[in-house]
């Protein structure tokens, strides 16, 4: 099923990307376009913007909503980041005790709410072992939603972003199918589709308690008339067993996430020597061709960084995922300096702005077709330097 929709896909993105380097032949080339083993070898003067497997510019995913400047995975974060742009907004998902999607990053959740403050859940602070890491708080899993609600969401990074304290307490926990009602309504609202970028968190581990997500997601989006092959639906996880299930359940587009180091939680829990390294390799993106439609690598799968935080050569990676038909979304762009590469720090507050922009280009440059991103408006910024002919870079 999913090698014919590649088949398809390609084909379609033939033609597009031959439509787009015809038109794009006679722009100036992105500032920071180089010699690299995921960009076409034409010298940087002469080079038409990077083919992405669609042929079109970069979708700009909003990693927790605009958790730049909201408390992430709050209504208020995915509608900002809806006013801002946003091509998809990005809730991860778990489950609550009687087993409602909510959206949170993980399923402890004392830094990103004032459960902490609750004196009425005290006795439900516990130590789990979640993914084989002995993690102490409140557990989603044990909070029925009815009492989640009484919950109101924190800025995750207050330090970092004190500006986002202030929205503190404001807002709720939503659920899946509230966040696909956002999207419903603000899409009727603009004209425009706006996508949602589900994933599923620890997928081994809520099964393993009976509260296994896939069937809920799919569940979720069906009811919100969004489970077709054509909705602007990507589901991902960084576990690779339950895309497979999910392959059998849905038609949607499946996403496998690959973090820089370590190993998908299911390989580890059935000694499955295999690690992330081992998915993006030739052989391994030729296998997840054949239950997903792309993959979400961390930046620094794609191009690494050396011991002083400057980007090194690119890996190839997204050559080699195009070659078999799987579009490459990274994450997480954010534009302090703290998260920059170093060759892009302005001054040395760590949390001051850096220019992000010339990553976002450094990345454009390789073909990455996607970018999530903590600030949407930076990201589309980004993207319009780089790709639209009336506001790109000048060439200095
Ligand atoms: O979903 C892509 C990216 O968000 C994965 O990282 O940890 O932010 O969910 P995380
Ligand atoms: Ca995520």
């Amino acid at each position: 099923m999913r090698t014919l929709r590649f088949q398809t896909r390609r084909a379609r993105a033939g033609a597009a990307i031959a439509t787009l380097v015809t038109s794009t032949a006679m722009l100036a080339a992105p500032s920071t376009a180089g010699a690299q083993s995921d960009s076409p070898a034409t010298p940087a003067a002469d080079q038409a913007r990077p083919d992405t497997v669609l042929g079109k510019a970069p979708l700009v995913i909003a990693h927790r909503g605009a958790s730049g400047y909201r408390p992430e995975h709050t209504l208020a974060a995915y509608k900002l980041a809806i006013q801002l742009g946003a091509d998809y907004v990005e809730p991860d998902l778990v489950s609550t005790k009687d087993g409602v999607l909510v959206a949170r990053h993980e399923n402890e959740i004392s830094t990103t709410t004032d459960v902490a403050d609750h004196p009425e859940f005290a006795d439900r602070r516990t130590t789990k072992t979640i993914d084989g890491v002995a993690i102490t708080g409140w557990f989603t899993e044990d909070f029925t939603l009815v009492e989640l609600k009484t919950l109101r969401a924190v800025e995750r990074l207050p330090t970092e972003r004190p500006a986002n304290t202030r929205y503190d307490g404001l807002y709720q926990i939503p659920t899946f199918d509230e966040v696909l009602a956002l999207v419903k309504k603000e899409s009727a609202k603009r004209g425009r589709t706006i996508g949602v970028y589900p994933e599923t968190k620890h997928p081994t581990y809520f099964r393993s308690i009976e509260l296994a997500l896939n069937r809920r997601v799919v569940r979720d989006l069906r009811q919100a008339e969004m489970n077709r092959a054509r909705s602007k639906v990507f589901i991902q996880s960084f576990e690779t067993s339950n895309l497979r299930h999910l392959n059998r359940l849905t038609n949607v587009k499946l996403v496998q996430l690959v973090n820089s180091t370590g190993a998908p939680y299911n390989f580890v829990a059935t000694g499955d020597p295999r690690t992330y390294a081992d998915l993006v390799t030739a052989a391994g993106l030729r296998e997840i061709a054949t239950y997903a439609d792309g993959i979400g690598p961390n930046k620094d799968v794609l191009i690494p960084r050396d011991a002083g935080g400057f980007l090194t050569q690119p890996t190839g990676v997204v050559s080699r995922a195009h070659r078999v038909g799987l579009v490459v979304h990274a994450f997480t762009f954010r534009d302090e300096n703290q998260f920059l590469p170093a060759d892009y720090r302005i001054g040395t507050d760590p949390n001051a702005k850096g220019d992000a922009f010339s990553e976002y280009a450094r990345f454009f440059d390789i073909g990455v077709d996607g970018v999530f991103a903590d600030y949407t408006d930076t990201a589309i910024e980004a993207r319009d330097l780089y790709y639209d002919e009336d506001t790109e870079r000048q060439a200095s």
